[in-house]
């Protein structure tokens, strides 16, 4: 579901990644409860059966005859790319392309990817994404705690991006930081959204010790979003058996994030109004005046530049 609109995907004879509306054309069967056989898409109500590019290829029911001429299932433009697949409707900029996985296919980085429905808007999973403050009692204990550490950052819009480099961060990393920085030293942090849904968490605690973490925020329907998350480590000797680590932390922390979306969507429904801002906030602020921008039809990547410093405390 993207959009509000179902899709059904499969991949065609040539291997190409065809996304199709879920309804055939016949009688409305739901394809995605298809089968896909010799890279066909097989409607399950009277197997009317569809090639690349959704090309109806075959209708049972005519026997040898081959089927009716120039029917294809109508669908977005389907794109695979770092081992997503990625779909356009007549949406936005021209010749706009996916962001790239970071690492995706280098040596010595392993992922592992997340696949969650938050009940919030793309803005609010974004903005939570790159959100420092939150951390502290969010995910307490687990993902830092409230320790009064003052840390000083530099944000900077530009290009439909939002940047946010972090200075002066050592530990405070919760259970897992006796692991991640063992000698303490000053890590290197830097947060970034990208027009119109990624975001970008990039830690360095020194060689054999990173992580990167890019969540794309796809609108589904009913004012949720569907957040693909993928999670790449390089831990040196220890990547072998990072894996179910990897994805059982970061599950952890993502279950803490869907039920503080969730409160803050319903908390909006019933209360709409404006939000107050500290001067940790001026990220949020950063990004939602790109949001807003795509929402009007305009192009954030002609917004004027803009940097700032900030401090704040965790
Ligand atoms: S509805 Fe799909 S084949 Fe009849
Ligand atoms: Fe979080």
């Amino acid at each position: 579901m993207v959009f509000g609109e179902h899709l059904a995907l499969y991949r065609g004879p040539d291997g190409a990644p065809v996304a199709a509306q879920d309804r055939c054309l016949h009688r409305a069967g739901m394809l995605s409860k298809g089968a896909v056989r010799d890279g066909c898409l097989e409607c399950p109500y009277h197997g009317w059966t569809y090639g690349s590019q959704g090309k109806l290829e075959r209708v049972p029911s005519m026997g040898d005859a081959s089927a009716p001429g120039g029917r294809r299932l109508p669908g977005p433009e389907a794109l695979e790319r770092d081992g997503y697949v990625y779909v356009r409707f007549e949406l936005g900029p021209e010749n706009f392309e996916p962001f790239r996985m970071p690492h995706w296919g280098e040596k010595g980085w392993g992922h592992v990817r997340l696949t969650n429905v938050f009940k919030n808007d793309v803005t609010n999973c974004v903005e939570n994404f790159v959100d420092i403050p939150h951390t502290s009692f969010v995910h307490r204990g687990l993902f830092r705690s409230p320790k009064r550490q003052k840390l000083t950052a530099s944000v900077e819009r530009a290009n439909g991006s939002v940047v946010t480099r972090y200075h002066g961060e050592t530990d405070n990393l919760g259970i897992y930081s006796w692991f991640l920085n063992p000698s303490g030293r000053e890590i290197s942090h830097v947060d970034s959204f990208h027009m119109p849904n990624v975001t970008c968490v990039e830690y360095e605690f020194g060689p054999r010790r990173r992580f990167v973490i890019t969540s794309q925020s796809v609108p589904a329907e009913g004012g949720k979003t569907t957040v693909h998350t993928d999670l790449a480590y390089d831990y040196g000797i220890w990547n072998w058996i990072a894996g179910p680590l990897v994805r059982r932390a970061g599950q952890a922390v993502i279950d803490q994030d869907l039920e503080i979306l969730a409160a803050q969507q319903e908390v909006m429904r019933r209360t709409p109004g404006e939000f107050s801002h500290s001067p940790a906030d001026v990220i949020h602020v950063m990004i939602e005046s790109v949001r807003r921008d795509l929402e009007a039809g305009r192009d954030p990547r002609r917004l004027p530049g803009m940097s700032q410093e900030i401090e704040f405390w965790v």
